[in-house]
């Protein structure tokens, strides 16, 4: 029924009700003020006070792309915190898991793995932040939809989130959390970014590691943390047009792309006699076969090690003197106690400016923003940017 139509049921009702008050039999009077009372309660169904329901940008079905609707706000936990998302970052993940069926566990769903905001209400046991504190998020709990941050509120737990450090801006703040959890994932799988004893530095110092794919948002923050770290040569393949950005992010060296592999392989042989010990990549299949061709012809006398970000190596390849680790981002939200530490760790670098968040914008405005984000960043890519929306 129309709010309208409603609204005179309930007038003609009420007049009813007066003109035959006192004279109608006492059951024929409550029906009619139930039927009131009952209209009454289909108003308020018909327009939910505005602090239940949120803005979202949802997937309706896989036949479907994404759509903007008004959806419940999530339910918060004791532990946990609501965040109004006022930036979002875009990621390639979020369009992916629509196209080729993955990452949705029911309809409507929504995607989003990173934003920043402000605190609009905590959980009872929650220690530590108040409403109105700026902060970002990494979501890394893909099957928990009150996480994800493409709606205006995000649920997040206490632990696992960032106060902004006050020299980065939400802008900033809204295209750093994936980035952080992918990369430290990385050097978790390296080398262990918790232990950093006097022994461990040395060795690190000693190594040489290659990042194929370093101008992504990804590549960007493994090469800041391999220089915070201390490792030895750090070098970057990437497009010639990125060099002077990597290098100053931490690079020591930089390799043009698209050389061919018997170039790319005597460039490596210049930088270092013995070749790499560590190869990381965050492009695909083919590169990471690239970079397991490089590790076989290393003479490194140490262990060799290879994470992939993105896949694992074909399987004709010879991996018996390599140890090949995989990126599990999971980890951050699984494992409490790492995932706290690398909040409280990656805060302190932001804080101490030894690591630098994306400054490159692609920049969108809005929920529907979200969705041409989204549109463009499947049709063009993103090269050394971060696409972001403004909600
Ligand atoms: N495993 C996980 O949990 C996890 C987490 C996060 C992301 N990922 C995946 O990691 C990948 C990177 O994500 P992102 O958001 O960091 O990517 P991104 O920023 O969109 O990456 C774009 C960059 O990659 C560079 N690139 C493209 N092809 C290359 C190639 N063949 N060799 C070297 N560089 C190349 C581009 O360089 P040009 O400018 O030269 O074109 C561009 O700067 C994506 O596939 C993403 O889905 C996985």
């Amino acid at each position: 029924m129309s709010s309208l139509s409603v609204q005179t049921s309930i007038g003609n009702i009420k007049r009813k009700l007066d003109a035959f008050q006192s004279e109608e039999p006492t059951e024929k009077r409550q029906k009619i003020q139930l039927r009131a009372k009952s209209l009454h309660s289909d108003t308020s169904k018909t327009k939910k006070p505005v602090n239940t329901q949120q803005k979202a940008v949802v997937i309706t079905s896989f036949e479907e792309y994404f759509g903007v609707k008004n959806i419940d706000i999530p339910e918060l936990k004791d532990h946990e915190v609501l965040v109004e998302n006022k930036f979002v970052g875009l990621n390639p993940i979020d369009w992916k898991g629509l196209k080729y069926k993955f990452g949705v566990y029911s309809f409507p769903w929504i995607q989003g793995r990173e934003s920043a905001g402000v605190v609009s209400k905590v959980g009872s046991k929650v220690k530590g932040f108040k409403e109105g504190e700026e902060v970002f998020i990494a979501s890394t709990a893909y099957r928990d939809i009150r996480t994800s941050t493409f709606q205006r509120y995000t649920v997040v737990d206490s632990e696992l989130l960032w106060k902004l450090p006050t020299n980065i801006t939400l802008e900033q703040g809204s295209a750093l959390g994936v980035g952080l959890v992918t990369a430290s994932s990385v050097l978790e799988e390296i080398n262990g970014i918790v232990k950093d004893s006097e022994e461990d530095s040395k060795a690190r110092s000693k190594k040489t590691v290659l990042v194929w794919g370093a101008s992504s948002g990804v590549g960007s923050y493994v090469l800041q943390l391999l220089r915070v770290y201390g490792y030895g040569k750090i070098i970057a393949v990437a497009s010639e047009k990125h060099r002077s950005h990597l290098l100053k992010l931490g690079a020591t060296h930089c390799i043009d792309r698209f050389l061919s592999d018997e170039d790319l392989s005597k460039e490596v042989s210049k930088i270092s006699d013995t070749g790499i010990d560590i190869g990381v990549d965050v492009v695909g299949k083919e590169t990471s076969d690239k970079v397991i061709d490089l590790l076989n012809s290393s003479e490194s006398k140490e262990s060799k090690v290879f994470v992939g970000v993105v896949s694992k190596p074909s399987k004709d390849k010879d991996l018996d003197n390599i140890l090949v680790r995989d990126v599990l981002i999971k980890r951050f939200h699984e494992n409490k106690t790492y995932g706290s530490k690398l909040v409280e760790h990656t805060t302190d670098l932001l804080t101490k400016g030894k690591l630098y968040p994306q400054t490159n914008f692609k920049r969108y405005k809005g929920f529907e923003g979200i969705i041409n984000g989204l549109r463009d960043l499947e049709k063009f890519g993103a090269s050394n940017e971060k696409y972001v929306v403004e909600l």
